[in-house]
């Protein structure tokens, strides 16, 4: 059976599929991946199987490395992240919630000390059934996945 693929195949790269509508564009965010300059194609929205809808990025020339994936399921849990190499999916990244993130999000209380230019922000992630838990290291408010801000 031939399949078509809405967003092409890369030839190296990254390809992170199963996205909840929705979180494509904090995931890209959040990864920082506007910064280096590589093709990134998006897809939004697409029909899927599992999730009935679902978002994809492809990041070509990019291996997103374990702790960047681990990122990932901050925003989308059931994400699956595949590393291509010659066209072919070499490897399927096992993920898991990292236990904190540091740098990336931007606490969203305003009068957090965090919100110093020179302070790096600091979070404690825990798991809450379905729900997350992010905690700030510094003024210790808990916020859901929705909540918080990514940095730009
Ligand atoms: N993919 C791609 N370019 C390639 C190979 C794969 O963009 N050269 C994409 C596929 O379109 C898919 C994802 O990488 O979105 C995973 O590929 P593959 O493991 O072949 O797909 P499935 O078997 O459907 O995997 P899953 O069970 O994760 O859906
Ligand atoms: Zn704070």
């Amino acid at each position: 059976m031939t399949k078509t693929l809405s967003v092409s195949a890369i030839k190296n790269g990254t390809v992170i599929d199963h996205i909840k509508p929705g979180n494509a564009l904090r995931i890209i965010h959040l990864l920082g991946l506007l910064k280096n300059g590589r093709p990134i194609t998006l897809g939004l929205n697409l029909a899927s199987k599992r999730l009935g809808r679902k978002d994809l990025i492809k990041i070509e020339s990019v291996e997103l490395t374990t702790e960047q994936a681990n990122e990932v399921v901050v925003f989308a849990p059931e994400a699956t992240i595949n590393i291509v190499k010659n066209f072919e999916v070499i490897n399927k990244i096992k993920t898991h919630l990292p236990k904190n993130i540091e740098d990336v999000f931007i606490c969203p209380n305003l009068i957090c000390i965090s919100q110093e230019k020179n302070v790096k922000s600091n979070f404690q992630i825990e798991e809450l059934g379905d729900e997350i838990k992010i905690t700030c290291h510094y003024c210790e408010r808990t916020f859901s996945r929705d909540h918080v801000k990514v940095k730009i």
